[in-house]
């Protein structure tokens, strides 16, 4: 599996989650539809796999060797991607920091928790469909065998700051409870990675 296809398949995982965080704010609109816990896991899942694990990947590993290969970061696609992390770590915040009053029931801070995760939805939705369709793309082509090879390597065997080995595998089985929980197929969540830029290209 090459590095790119890797965070593909972490993409798929994302997305699922964000069809549920969807499904969730849409029950969160009838009285005593506000799934606490459910908010609480995926804002977990946010956190330690969507950023902490997969982003810390990309921002460690991938754009520093596209950097290398002359994608400029200020400017360019890189520096979008970068740009839209800090954005979806602002969104989660908002979540996090709203949660334990909206579980209390306070209707401002359901709303809150709500409208941020709409708008992470959104923008992981659209982040995604960059990377798939446009980014993964480039990398695909401007690095060598060899370094694809290295990332590869270093995917299979490295673990992101503040994670363990384990960190990836148990975060996908959440992801697919949530599924189960909120009736998501996996595979037609992933389908909102394809969008307007294109086809999955491997
Ligand atoms: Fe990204
Ligand atoms: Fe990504």
């Amino acid at each position: 599996m090459t590095a790119t296809t890797a965070l593909r398949t972490e993409h798929d995982h994302i997305l699922s989650v964000v069809a549920c965080l969807r499904a969730a704010c849409s029950a969160a609109g009838a009285p005593n539809g506000f799934d606490g816990e459910s908010f609480g896991s995926m804002i977990d899942f946010i956190k330690n796999y969507a950023d902490a694990w997969h982003h810390a990947k990309e921002e460690t590993h991938l754009f520093p060797a596209l950097e290398a290969r002359g994608l400029p970061r200020d400017g360019g696609p890189i520096g979008v991607m970068l740009h839209e992390h800090g954005i979806g770590r602002s969104c989660v915040g908002h979540m996090a920091d709203n949660l334990a009053a909206a579980i209390d029931g306070d209707e401002t801070a359901r709303a809150i928790v709500t409208q941020y995760a709409m708008a992470y939805a959104d923008l992981l939705v659209a982040h995604i469909q960059k990377e798939n369709g446009i980014l993964f793309n480039i990398a695909d082509q401007v690095l060598s065998v060899e370094e694809q090879a290295r990332l590869e390597r270093i995917y299979e065997t490295a673990v992101p700051e503040g994670a363990d080995a384990g960190t990836g595998k148990r975060y996908e089985a959440l992801a697919a409870a949530l599924c189960q929980r909120w009736e998501v197929d996996p595979a037609e969540a992933a389908q909102l990675g394809q969008g307007e830029f294109g086809c999955h290209a491997g």
